[in-house]
């Protein structure tokens, strides 16, 4: 047999690597879900109709809330963690929650403005704060992405995963269990049925 198929058949017989405990990807596919569905439903606005745009505000704030509360929870309970494992790293990190903060303020300050205007001024800023509202997206998207690669690997390398259960179990009791029901309705829709079995089976149903 040849050395290339010797390596070939070496590499299909080798064990997949074990799956690690993933702290990331799943809040963040339902954050994902908040904001492609914000997205949407700002994208569907009549922005000349107000009361399309008070329904869409309902829909946009309650999502940067959650976006908000979210990296709240990332700031007090995994970036501290981060910090101690891989200091360059977490500092290299540190300006974006706030970055994202500052972006999503701009969003809700211009949706403020909306109120007293009417006609082609209102349509106008609404199609302004709709192509802010999509740039933020694929600035969260690009966000979360580094964070379920290359936190996740400083986490994984430092970590066994009965740490990483451990700051979910403290993000948990942190967040108390009326806004954990909120975030677990939002994730319901946008996890895999494996992903929703461990968040029940974690949240004792
Ligand atoms: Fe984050």
């Amino acid at each position: 047999m040849s050395t290339a198929v010797q390596t070939e058949t070496a590499e299909t017989n080798a064990a997949p690597p074990p799956v690690r405990r993933d702290i990331f990807t799943p809040i963040h596919k339902g954050m994902r879900r908040l904001l492609f569905e914000t997205a949407m439903a700002i994208g569907r606005t009549d922005f000349g109709a107000p009361d399309e745009v008070a329904a869409t505000e309902t829909v946009l704030f309650n999502c940067l809330r959650f976006l908000e509360d979210h990296a709240t929870h990332e700031d007090g309970h995994v970036m501290p963690v981060v910090a101690r494992l891989a200091p360059d790293f977490a500092a290299a990190m540190a300006p974006e929650h706030p970055a994202l903060e500052r972006a999503a303020r701009e969003i809700q300050w211009l949706w403020e403005r909306l109120r007293p205007l009417a006609g082609a001024a209102r349509v106008a800023l609404g199609g302004d704060i709709q192509r802010r509202f999509n740039a933020y997206v694929a600035d969260q998207l690009r966000h979360m992405d580094k964070e379920e690669r290359e936190v996740n690997a400083v986490l994984w390398a430092h970590l066994a995963d009965s740490d990483l259960l451990a700051i979910s179990g403290r993000i948990v009791a942190d967040v108390g269990p009326a806004r954990m029901r909120e975030f677990g309705a939002v994730l319901s829709g946008a996890l895999n049925r494996r992903e929703l079995e461990v968040m029940e089976r974690a949240a004792g149903r």
